[in-house]
């Protein structure tokens, strides 16, 4: 399967937006151009950062602004969603209100008989090759580099374990440091990680990966493996959500 965002007819249609930080004050700013979501994606992915804080309250919010829609809806928590200690109760909130929650986990949906199956997680820090953090020195540095990629060997496995036709990579941090473009260099190790890529790349039928966090960042970059990656920030796509158009012309296994 390959991925085309030039074509329309016999495609996949996954839209994608991340970093809608809700609460109450800016309820309904997406909702108007989510209600005919239907007739122009076949799936929204919500690629963190869905709240500021992480509260429940905040997560009603999502719930109330996304859920209930013509398309499944597939998430996963970003660092403001963890804030106040709670993905938990943020994920139990968003899964009441009918949509989806992965974290090092996957989901397949059938589209028109194609079986897209998507894996997500939140993914973490530490850079990118050449300047990257190592499990080296203090305790607190291994943690963070060992959460790290901790959550990128999970996510991959989580992919690679996906029974489906295309595979699709929702993250929060970035895989690439091509769509964070436009951040100051000196934080990119807490924009991404080159693990998560590496997940990517490892897993054949990645047709895209999706994430969000950088929200001064650039939209498009790929994977050293040459598959297309889309930062869907809301601050960066200016719009309610992106669609991107994954091919359904298969080819035999
Ligand atoms: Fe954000
Ligand atoms: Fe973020």
């Amino acid at each position: 399967m390959t991925f085309d965002e030039g074509s329309v007819n016999g495609c996949v249609r996954v839209a994608a937006v991340g970093d809608v930080h809700l609460d109450a004050d800016v309820l309904g700013r997406y909702r108007p151009a989510l209600e005919h979501i239907g007739d122009k994606a076949d799936m929204l992915l919500l690629a963190g950062d869905l709240t500021r804080h992480g509260t429940a309250d905040e997560a009603h919010c999502v719930a109330e602004e996304f859920g209930g829609l013509a398309v499944p809806v597939i998430a996963i928590l970003g660092n403001h969603d963890h804030h106040c200690d709670q993905p938990a109760e943020v994920t139990k909130v968003l899964e009441d209100g009918g949509i989806t929650v992965l974290e090092c986990s996957g989901t397949v949906l059938d589209v028109d008989g194609v079986r897209v199956g998507v894996a997500g997680t939140k993914g973490f820090g530490g850079g990118f090759a050449g300047a990257c953090a190592s499990e080296f020195g203090e305790p607190e540095m291994k943690a963070f580099t060992r959460h790290s990629r901790e959550l990128a060997e999970r996510f991959g496995a989580a992919l690679s374990a996906l029974d489906a036709d295309v595979r699709i990579a929702l993250t929060h941090y970035s895989p690439v440091p091509e769509t964070l473009l436009g951040e100051p260099l000196e934080i990119y190790p807490f924009l991404g990680s080159y693990l998560l890529a590496q997940a990517i790349d490892a897993t054949p039928g990645v047709g895209l990966a999706v994430h969000g966090h950088a929200h001064a960042g650039s939209e498009r970059g790929t994977t050293p493996g040459g598959v297309p990656v889309r930062n869907v920030a809301h601050p960066v796509i200016k719009q309610a959500y992106n669609v991107y158009q994954l091919s359904s012309v298969l080819t035999p296994a």
